[in-house]
């Protein structure tokens, strides 16, 4: 034991200074299970488990629980947590005023899941109100409820409950699980394979040759690359999970040198809030051992709420305040006359020779059954997802 933490510490270290763990495991999980039957409970959804797990394995570092109202409004109104951490995204738990009148300030609450699997427990510390068109303007950049972050906001409860969270069960993660790894595991690989330095990529799409581009630019200065796509709620168009999760073992396993890059889930739910989401998506990969991180074109954009390098700009502010290195990628395309990727940045030639092609049409050509332009997708790729829409999701 000693000599890992020995071996961590030479790791970059976790946002806030070190890594949280809210996990409780052995005699204490035990305890805890038989204590909460007499708890006063909660049936949680989908989102606030994956916060829970978050918070619990570390990612969330250093959030212990979910925010308190001195906490909330100073990162809805500056972007920092009160001790003086950046922080871009409340994480909060939200109730009905009815729930919230039900318990009391100072119990442990019991929170389960809608499968009955008690998930956590939280200290009930604070319960407050919340105003919503505030945290939309200010998080989201709109109050339109046609943004889908803003649309889960409005349909939340009206009070937030706040305190120190105890994961007792994880969410399982079976399809993915030869690809979960929790921030300490990511630690101690990334330490096992010598790489020094790690380039962490977000994504919620499947990887497509811009992707893989921009990936593979980063990959020319680090150790290696950590392909950590999100697979938790995503909106209902966008590709399911466990399809992008066979899609990227292909491109993998044919682009990409196996000794420099590893696939590990990013068990959360997409916000879709563009900038500030960028912030929390390089937090949170910084406590994934990541010593770089990529922002490219229109991060966790969602329709045309955020500029194309909105997202880039507002990090930019905070890259003194974040202990990871941002790399930022300007828009990159297939240039016909180039015969290669390519940027505004190195590619002289007319936009007429720039492949583009917009989320929702590639979607729609996949699930149409037709295949995407090589010089889109890989087409070992496109054939995955073609096959993985038409026979559906598992999940
Ligand atoms: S998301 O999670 O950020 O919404 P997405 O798959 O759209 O996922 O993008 C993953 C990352 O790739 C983001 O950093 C995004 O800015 C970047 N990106 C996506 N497409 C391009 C592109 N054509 N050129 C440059 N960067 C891109």
């Amino acid at each position: 034991m000693v000599a890992i933490k020995e071996k961590l510490n030479e790791t970059i270290s976790a946002h806030g200074g070190s890594l949280v763990n809210r996990e409780v495991t052995g005699v204490e999980r035990e305890k805890l299970l038989s204590e909460a039957k007499n708890f006063n409970s909660l049936t949680i959804n989908a989102w606030s488990i994956s916060d829970l797990e978050l918070i619990g394995i570390g990612g969330f570092s250093p959030l212990t629980g979910f925010l308190g109202e001195e906490d909330y409004l100073e990162v809805v109104n500056n972007l920092h947590l009160k001790d003086g951490n950046v922080w871009s995204i409340p994480i909060t738990l939200a109730v009905t005023e009815k729930e919230a009148d039900s318990l009391n300030i100072g119990e442990t609450i019991a929170l389960y899941g809608e499968d009955g699997i008690l998930y956590g427990t939280l200290d009930l510390q604070e319960k407050y109100r919340y105003d919503k068109q505030k945290e939309a303007a200010s998080v989201y950049g709109t109050t339109d409820q046609a943004h889908p972050g803003v649309k889960k906001l409005y349909e939340k409860g009206n009070v937030y409950l706040a305190g120190p969270i105890a994961l007792v069960n994880r969410p399982k993660h079976d399809q993915f699980k030869d690809f979960h790894l929790d921030p300490t595991e990511t630690r101690q690989l990334f330490q096992d394979l010598g790489w020094k330095t790690v380039v962490g990529f977000q994504t919620r799409n499947p990887v497509h040759r811009a992707h893989e581009y921009i990936q593979k630019c980063a990959l020319e200065t680090v150790d290696g690359l950590l392909l950590n796509p999100l697979v938790g709620e995503t909106k209902s168009d966008d590709i399911p999970a466990d399809i992008r999760m066979e899609s990227y073992q292909t491109i993998l396993k044919h682009y990409y040198p196996k000794d420099r890059t590893r696939l590990v889930i990013y068990p959360a739910a997409m916000r879709y809030a563009g900038p500030r989401e960028a912030i929390l998506h390089a937090i949170v990969r910084q406590n994934y051992g990541c010593t770089h991180f990529i922002v490219g074109r229109d991060h966790a954009g969602v329709g045309n709420y955020y500029g194309t390098y909105e997202a880039q700009e507002l990090i930019s502010k905070y890259q003194d305040e974040l202990g990871i290195q941002i790399f930022k990628f300007e828009h990159a395309f297939y240039c016909n006359k180039c015969e290669n990727m390519a940027s505004q940045k190195t590619c002289p030639h007319d936009k007429s020779e720039h492949v583009h092609l917009s989320g929702t049409k590639v979607r729609e050509m996949l699930r149409n059954g037709e295949s995407l332009p090589r010089q889109f997708s890989r087409p070992e790729v496109a054939e995955v997802l073609i096959k993985g829409l038409q026979r559906g999701s598992k999940q």
